[in-house]
């Protein structure tokens, strides 16, 4: 087909169409599927709303297709709606971007809703971005049609590209040489328990420990900055803890507080589950320990070294050697072979100043089918403290085979106030973390029953893409979460993973960790600490960024909407300051204003971008910054205190 031409070295050259069906599409990303070529989703004809279309593409929310257009297109011309084959409620809005500005945007778009024309001008334009999104509300059934979609073209023809791969960048300055306390200022334990904190201190070795006003009962060993003893009896206790290197020394207030809470600030530490899944063995969780001593994890405020599910023998696996008898003549649980000395796993871990955490089912049989503690709850809470453990990860999985019918919410607390209960009345101090994905809405009960955390959702695992919507679903229970009772997104997973490295861009990876440091979210990590790079340790360590995060005052901070794609967080800091993300959850970058009002605040406040670790200026009314696609510019408004 001829189009009207456009002059060019004198020359008149005949616009020529291109359709999008007959380029190449291998570098289009889509959230699932492949890009249907004048077929939809479901291989159908095209259909949008009853109306048929012989040719175009059907694609799946979240997709993107970039293009080279070099300038030499003229128009894109198409029809776009939600293909009737999708069969179920999809919603997405589909945006035509150009050279970074958005030429179309067909608002949200619901299934049997006629079709919108897209009839864009993009006369000099270079690069073009052709995007569907899920309207905000996941993925389900986003058939999504770009349907008689067409490019009339007067010079070269438009080119899909493959994404830039984005560098990975290291953006906080190395610590220095000299010492740096971290970690939290407050510490819950029970009184007469044994106690164990390793102060986490950055500098060189060797370092010299102190610390003013120790309670009786409890020692510091001046080399590691451990300490251990007997927890004091029941009161507050105001701490100076000082480090000393040979290049200078810190000091940092911190107060014991011995009664019956735990966890004042979110626990961190490392789970297996995300890098290791059935594969765990007694000698990866001691490594582990290891390497979060020798990588500088420990020093930042990881503490917990915590093995998931599979350390217990299972009934049937593929491999012989994790399966075997559930308990042994007096019904104690039966580890399996890879895990040899459970007692003397965690007396390693304690031996490094860290702590031990392990998982169990209310149900018969954990998720992966390993034994769970169903009518052996006091003999296994009794056997975890024996030895020595001080976390229990309590996984729902086969419980509900065994739960009474209806299942009501006294049905769904019941296993967990057991438990909780139990544990409570053990010799040491162990955490619960209730793993039942939200049900019964956890996050209003979990802490009466005896959680110190509980998940709000099911696994994270499948979820990467969507970490912007986990963290604005998980925030929005975020009144029920105080000191000790913890809403709980999941693990981080970034770096290296059990199915290969993580499919998020640099940029996603400091999102992920920004939003759960702003949401006082547990910080696990979950990736394979024997494959971490420098990129991931950073992501993981700046001690700015997990300051947010142990942030006495345990706020999950609010949510203020600016625009469809872009938010902000906003969380009160302990001394008067806040941390504040600037979110972007869109595939291509936005400016992002903090307004004062927005914020709470009114007068002139100097601010730090944390993740650089650099004071910015001060400001007056407003601190605003070009964000890049599905990112988040953390900063600190007003001073840090300590
Ligand atoms: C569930 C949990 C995960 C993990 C697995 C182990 O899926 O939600 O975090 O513990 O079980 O089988």
């Amino acid at each position: 087909m001829l189009a009207a031409g456009i002059w060019s070295s004198g020359q008149p050259r005949a616009a020529q169409t291109i359709w999008l069906d007959t380029l190449d599409l291998k570098s289009l990303q889509q959230g699932w599927g492949k890009p249907q070529i004048n077929r939809s989703m479901r291989g159908k004809p095209l259909s949008i709303a009853g109306r048929h279309f012989e040719r175009g593409v059907g694609t799946h929310a979240n997709s993107l297709c970039r293009l080279d257009l070099g300038g030499g297109t003229d128009k894109f011309i198409a029809w776009v709606g939600l293909d009737d084959a999708a069969g179920g409620p999809g919603s997405v809005v589909f945006r035509v971007v150009a050279d970074g500005a958005t030429v179309f945007d067909s608002g949200v778009m619901k299934p049997d809703q006629p079709a919108k024309r897209a009839d864009v001008d993009l006369h000099g334009v270079k690069r073009l971005l052709l995007n569907v999104t899920d309207a905000g509300d996941g993925i389900a059934y986003d058939h999504a049609d770009w349907a008689d979609a067409r490019f009339i073209v007067s010079g070269d023809p438009p080119r899909p590209v493959a994404p830039q791969t984005e560098p990975a960048l290291v953006l906080t300055p190395k610590p220095g040489p000299a010492p740096r306390i971290n970690g939290p200022t407050i510490y819950g334990c029970r009184p007469g328990h044994p106690f164990l904190y390793r102060i986490p201190a950055q500098g060189d070795r060797p370092m010299n420990f102190s610390a003013k006003g120790l309670p009786e009962g409890l020692n510091l060993d001046s080399k590691t900055g451990i300490l251990t003893g007997t927890s004091p009896e029941r009161g507050e206790y105001k701490l100076t803890f000082t480090a000393t290197n040979r290049h200078g020394k810190d000091t940092r207030s911190f107060t014991i507080v011995s009664g019956d809470k735990l966890a004042f600030t979110p626990p961190m530490g490392w789970n297996d589950w995300y890098a290791f899944k059935g594969r765990i063995t007694e000698k990866i969780m001691r490594q582990a320990a290891d390497l979060m001593i020798s990588n500088g994890m420990a020093d930042v405020g990881y503490q917990y070294v915590d093995v998931d599910d599979c350390w217990a023998n299972a009934k049937r696996n593929a491999d012989p050697l994790r399966v075997g008898p559930f308990r042994d003549e007096k019904g104690n649980l039966v580890p399996n072979h890879y895990f040899p000395d459970m007692k003397a796993l965690a007396a390693y871990i304690h031996g490094k100043g860290l702590k031990a955490g392990l998982y169990s089912s209310p149900g018969p049989m954990t998720c992966a089918g390993c034994a769970g503690s169903y009518q052996h709850e006091a003999q296994d809470a009794k056997q975890f403290a024996d030895w020595g453990y001080d976390l229990l990860k309590y996984d729902w999985c086969s419980y509900g085979r065994v739960a009474t019918r209806p299942l009501t919410l006294e049905g769904m607390q019941r296993p967990y106030m057991l438990m909780g209960s139990l544990l409570k009345k053990q010799d040491r101090d162990l955490m619960l973390n209730l793993c039942q994905y939200g049900i019964g809405q956890v996050w209003q009960w979990g802490a009466a029953v005896g959680g110190q955390s509980w998940r709000t959702a099911g696994d994270l695992g499948g979820e990467l893409p969507h970490v912007f919507r986990v963290a604005l679903q998980n925030a929005k229970h975020r009144e029920w979460q105080k000191p000790g009772a913890w809403n709980d997104p999941d693990y981080v997973q970034i770096g290296h993973l059990a199915q290969g490295p993580c499919p998020l861009t640099p940029t996603e990876q400091y999102s992920f960790m920004s939003l759960w440091c702003l949401m006082a979210a547990p910080l696990f990590y979950s990736g394979d600490l024997t494959r971490l790079d420098a990129f991931t340790l950073n992501v993981l360590c700046n001690p700015d960024v997990i300051a947010v995060d142990q942030d006495p005052l345990g706020q999950c901070a609010r949510v203020v909407p600016l625009t469809e794609e872009t938010f902000l967080m906003v969380k009160d800091l302990e001394h008067g300051a806040k941390a504040v993300g600037l979110c972007n959850r869109d595939d291509v970058p936005h400016k992002v204003v903090a307004r004062w009002p927005d914020l709470g605040v009114t007068s002139r406040q100097p601010v730090r971008d944390l993740w650089l670790e650099k004071n910015l200026g001060e400001f007056d009314q407003a601190f605003e910054a070009d964000v890049p696609p599905r990112g988040v510019v953390l900063i600190r408004i007003g001073e840090a205190g300590n």
